[in-house]
């Protein structure tokens, strides 16, 4: 099993939050995927603060796209039922508003609307091949150290072309960006790795 958990390192996502609700305003198409997903908290976590940041009408235009290189994955995410005992660091209130009881004892289910915004599927990040175009982010946290600094630089650079122009790309705190990408894209703020794509 892969580690993570629900509100893992948020200051990133919320940065990116910040960043991208007022970017994708007016769009019919919202698209993020999320990299290296695991059994799908951390996109749960965002698809959450997203829910609390944008308008419902923008929302219902929303896509999270997770991949992850293990297959077993996919089935877990798309229930969304996870143990009690992994759901304490969220806030009460997000909690009691976006978690459902009675699916399986000791169990909750996440909410309808925050299911439907996630599409799985299994993908290696090493065929540096997208799994599609027009991202306006991309989250990819605590996988990049897996690989080797080579791999690290060709996975970047298959991030940028599947961003769209200004499109943003969110990584673990530990994770600077090779200098080989660095004309890539621009560091947003000073204290998290959040990236904006600039045109090479
Ligand atoms: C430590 S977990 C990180 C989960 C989540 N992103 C987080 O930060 O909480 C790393 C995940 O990367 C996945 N992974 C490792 N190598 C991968 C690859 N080549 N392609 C896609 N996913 C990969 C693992 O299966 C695992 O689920």
């Amino acid at each position: 099993m892969a580690f993570t958990f629900f509100f893992r390192d948020l200051p990133p996502l919320e940065h990116a939050v910040r960043h991208v609700v007022p970017a994708v305003a007016g769009r019919s198409k919202i698209k993020i995927w999320d990299a290296g997903a695991a059994m799908g908290q951390e996109p749960y976590t965002l698809a959450i603060l997203l829910a609390e940041a944008m308008n419902q009408f923008a929302f219902k235009n929303l896509k999270i796209y997770t991949t992850d290189i293990e297959e077993t994955f996919g089935q877990l995410i798309k229930d969304g039922i996870y143990p009690e005992n992994e759901l304490q660091r969220i806030p009460r209130d997000l909690f009691e508003k976006y978690f459902k009881g009675n699916c399986k004892a000791g169990h909750f289910q996440l909410d309808e609307k925050i299911r439907g915004t996630i599409v799985h599927q299994h993908h290696d990040l090493l065929s540096l091949q997208a799994i599609g175009a027009d991202f306006c982010l991309i989250v990819c946290k605590n996988v990049l150290l897996h690989f080797q600094q080579s791999q690290r630089i060709e996975v970047i650079k298959m991030f940028h072309t599947a961003l769209s122009p200004g499109g943003f790309i969110v990584t673990e705190h530990t994770q600077k960006m090779p200098q080989e990408c660095e004309h890539l894209f621009e560091q947003v703020v000073p204290d998290a790795q959040l990236f904006r794509k600039v045109q090479a």
